[in-house]
């Protein structure tokens, strides 16, 4: 049999439990069909306490999380705002919806995350043209926290607060606590792709009550509290549906397995590729708990005897998805001029980065497939 008629293998599909559906039903039958109603409600108290946020409001999508936290620290033309250069570009975009200017830190070599050396180092810069950022906004890259006490430790001493991009470590910890924890804001994604998702939708949350009131009144179009409609400010229409936040109900409840099977994914893999010479895998850090959304391996290809492109070409001729690492946000031609300190390091992770398979429905058939495609790449001349 032809393997590419199999069953296409996804990189990080939607995986749905079965708790959904009655939640999706309740919203039927209350007949909320509309970005307002008791799931919305629920799916953010339910949110809060699984992470341990103590307010969120439920949204469209984790970009429109970002666009409205930068909106509220009132970013806007001629201001700069410092984001990780590996990252992908939803992280970014709304800086350049509100007129500012993204300026780029590079990743460190360990954690893969933004640099905090570096970080501090564009602060010192900045702060001595007069310029400083109005935000940084780092973000915990393929399921794994930033170090965020260094973070805050840098950026608190200019004032500058810090929003974090959470969208892919819904679930993950750092020193015992959730995701986004510490951080003025923290925006997290349930995108398809994600480790779960409603379609598509996104939260943001805080510890400040007031800026989570402002975002939600931002996000049903700013419209003020009379009975016409009427708006002294601008707003967007980036509430999430009612119908969806039924679907995220239903996915919080699994959130732990699914944490657990991606684990699993990534153990499987380190087992069977682990000793292999040429591979090695995203690092774990020690100050806290990766969800381990995407398992990510860096091919040396003087050692391994292919490179990264070659794996992922081979794996899509037998109709497995594979994605190369983020492409830096400095070389994309649509920041072409923008500022980058460092870019070595997250320009190498693109250059040998690959994200493996990792979808919560695989079985250790279809891992073990998986790698003897990639062993098979190697060229043993
Ligand atoms: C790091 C990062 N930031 C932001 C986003 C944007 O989230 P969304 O697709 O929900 O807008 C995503 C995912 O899609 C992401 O991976």
């Amino acid at each position: 049999m032809n393997n590419s008629k199999l069953k296409r293998i996804f990189l990080s599909p939607p995986h749905m439990s079965g708790e959904e559906i009655k939640f999706v039903q309740e919203a039927f039958e209350s007949n909320y069909i509309a970005p307002v109603g008791p799931q919305i409600d629920a799916f953010e108290r339910e949110f809060c306490k699984i992470t341990g946020m103590p307010y969120a409001v439920a949204v469209s999508s984790g970009t429109a999380a970002i666009h409205l936290a930068l909106n509220i620290l009132e970013i806007g033309r001629n201001d700069i705002v410092l984001a990780s250069a590996l990252t992908f570009i939803g992280s970014v975009s709304p800086v350049v919806f509100l007129g500012a200017t993204p300026v780029f830190i590079d990743s460190d070599p360990l954690s893969w995350n933004m640099d905090t050396g570096l970080l501090a180092d564009e602060l010192k810069s900045l702060n001595k043209q007069g310029t400083l950022p109005k935000a940084v906004i780092p973000t915990d890259l393929y399921g794994q926290c930033v170090d965020m006490d260094r973070i805050l430790k840098v950026c608190e001493p200019y004032g500058v607060p810090v929003v974090i991009d959470s969208a892919e470590s819904l679930g993950a910890t750092y020193k015992g606590k959730g995701a986004g924890t510490g951080a003025k804001a923290s925006v997290y994604s349930f995108n398809g792709n994600k480790i779960i998702t409603t379609s598509g939708g996104g939260m943001l949350a805080s510890d400040d009550k007031k800026l989570i009131e402002q975002a939600r009144f931002l996000s049903q179009q700013a419209k003020d509290n009379t009975p016409h409609y009427e708006h002294s400010q601008i707003g967007y229409n980036y509430r999430m549906s009612n119908v969806l936040a039924a679907i995220g109900r239903g996915q919080l409840t699994i959130l732990k397995k699914r944490i657990e099977k991606k684990r699993w994914i990534l153990n499987r893999y380190k087992k069977m590729l682990g000793d292999i010479s040429g591979i090695d895998f995203k690092p774990e850090m020690n100050y806290g708990r990766s969800n381990c959304w995407l398992t990510v391996i860096l091919i040396t290809p003087d050692k391994f005897g292919a490179d990264s492109e070659k794996i992922r070409i081979t794996l899509e001729k037998e109709n497995i998805e594979s994605r190369p690492v983020w492409k830096p946000m400095h070389v994309q031609p649509v920041f072409k001029g923008c500022k980058i300190r460092g870019g070595k390091v997250s320009e190498d992770l693109f250059q040998r980065g690959l994200c493996l398979p990792s979808g919560t429905q695989m079985t250790e058939k279809d891992i073990e497939r998986i790698v003897k495609i990639i062993k098979n790449c190697a060229d043993k001349s």
